[in-house]
């Protein structure tokens, strides 16, 4: 129950109330009495699925860059940072939007210092943090950083329970302006996940009175995904489900959990589908698959961050990671709703299946004389895909839209009441812009 719900319900109570008939009339009235009595609880429970996100300021839209993990893991070192942003200069990765460099697990002791600091590994990054968050500003890049809310992060260095604000300001001393919070060795401790990850939000709020600065704030709660109904209220990206794997079974598994919880998205507040593995699946991960994995994470409206050895991407998987009509969806500063399912092709429309994820999908862009949709095939062969104007909430069923394949950068003429497209190659994708003519 929201507040948006609230109102329609009185509408419709109001609507009934004039139809009411003599016979019915002590059962309506009981509800609507009974209805009266529950709105304080109605408005209580709507100030926690709040429609408000918390603006801090930064990451309006779904951050962009690279972060260590999925290629690297605890392999990190100054080295690899700064060669990984040369290279995403030099593949026009920084000019397509990627302008985050962020360090994952492992860069730092065990052991706080005799002040109860962090400490940074020196013999992996012997010139300091400080250098390094300075070259990748020299470069035109931000930086991002780890931790953990619990005792230690999960490759077992020092976390930051009970020393969130301390962290917050070592972070933002050294220069950093992203953090990543994990969720590993926490459970043993009094309070909630999410009152552990309040406390990093506190902190960062306190430190940002002090020294002005707020750092982007993303959080892994990794027992238990439930981040959507509290996280957007405290932080400004939540991931919603197992981390994610180079492979075609895992990256399903993903799409179809985005596809039941994009309302919760918001400016400021971003359904965070996990880092990309677009080159990273060998033999697992077809192109096609790249090409489908990406475009859903950018038309969710996740966070978009590279997980990969730049210099060992094709040209091909590099075409795919800058598509500007795709990441101009991802970054749409008008629209912040993502892109919902509106029918799920093979399954009955919601179905929850993990294998078959839902395959049409469509949401505004820029405004609603523009709809962006996208098709999945999760077929094992090539198939056509057709669909009625509407079924889809975004478009208008009287209207003539013209229409633009995204992926092949073309024009596809005009077209009204029902879109039909022709050989969607095997777990391929399409994605369109529908302008209303
Ligand atoms: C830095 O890390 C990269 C990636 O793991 C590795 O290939 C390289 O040898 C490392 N360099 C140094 C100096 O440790
Ligand atoms: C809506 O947005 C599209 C895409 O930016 C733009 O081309 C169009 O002019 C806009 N239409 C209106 C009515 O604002
Ligand atoms: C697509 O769907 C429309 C509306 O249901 C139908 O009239 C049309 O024949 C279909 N086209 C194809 C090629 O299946």
């Amino acid at each position: 129950m929201n507040a948006r719900c609230a109102a329609l319900c009185i509408a419709s109570a109001v609507r009934s109330w004039a139809r009411i008939r003599d016979s019915r009339l002590p059962l309506l009235l009981f509800l609507f009495l009974f209805y009266f009595h529950m709105l304080p609880l109605f408005a209580l429970s709507s100030l926690f699925l709040s429609a408000r996100a918390w603006n801090n300021g930064v990451a309006k839209l779904p951050p962009m860059g690279f972060n260590t993990w999925n290629r690297f893991q605890c392999g990190i070192n100054e080295t690899l940072m700064r060669d990984t942003a040369q290279a995403m200069l030099d593949l026009g990765f920084l000019a397509a939007g990627y302008n985050y460099v962020n360090l994952d697990d492992c860069w730092h002791l065990q052991d706080r210092d005799a002040d109860g600091k962090l400490q940074v590994d020196s013999s992996k990054f012997p010139s300091g943090l400080n250098a390094l968050t300075d070259y990748l500003h020299s470069l035109g890049f931000l930086a991002g950083i780890y931790e953990d809310e619990g005792t230690a992060t999960c490759g077992g260095f020092a976390g930051s329970l009970g020393h969130e604000e301390t962290d917050a300001r070592s972070f933002v001393d050294w220069g950093f302006d992203f953090a990543k919070i994990d969720n590993c060795n926490s459970g043993d401790y009094p309070g909630t996940d999410a009152q552990r990850f309040s406390q990093w939000h506190d902190a960062l709020k306190k430190v940002q009175a002090d020294t002005g600065k707020m750092l982007v704030y993303t959080l892994v709660k990794w027992q238990g995904f439930d981040s959507w109904y509290w996280a957007p209220q405290i932080s400004n990206a939540w991931r919603i489900f197992d981390d994610i794997q180079p492979n075609w079974g895992r990256i399903k598994e993903i799409i179809n959990k985005a596809s039941f919880i994009g309302q919760y998205a918001r400016f400021y507040a971003h359904n965070d589908l996990d880092m990309l593995e677009v080159g990273n699946g060998g033999e697992d991960l077809s192109l096609n698959e790249e090409r489908s994995h990406f475009t859903a994470w950018a038309m969710t409206k996740s966070p978009l961050l590279l997980g990969t050895d730049l210099s060992a991407l094709s040209k091909e998987q590099i075409e795919i990671l800058t598509n500007p009509e795709i990441i101009a969806i991802n970054q749409d500063d008008q629209i912040a709703a993502p892109v919902q399912p509106f029918f799920w092709g093979k399954n009955l429309d919601g179905t929850d299946d993990p294998s078959f994820p839902a395959q049409y999908w469509s949401g505004y862009f820029q405004n609603t004389s523009t709809t962006a949709i996208m098709y999945l095939n999760f077929n094992d062969n090539p198939v056509d895909l057709n669909f009625t104007f509407d079924q889809s909430p975004h478009l208008d069923p009287d209207a003539k839209y013209a229409v633009r394949d995204l992926w092949k950068h073309r024009d596809l003429g005009e077209f009204a009441q029902f879109f039909f497209d022709a050989g969607v190659d095997t777990h391929d994708v399409r994605a369109y812009l529908f302008r209303k003519v």
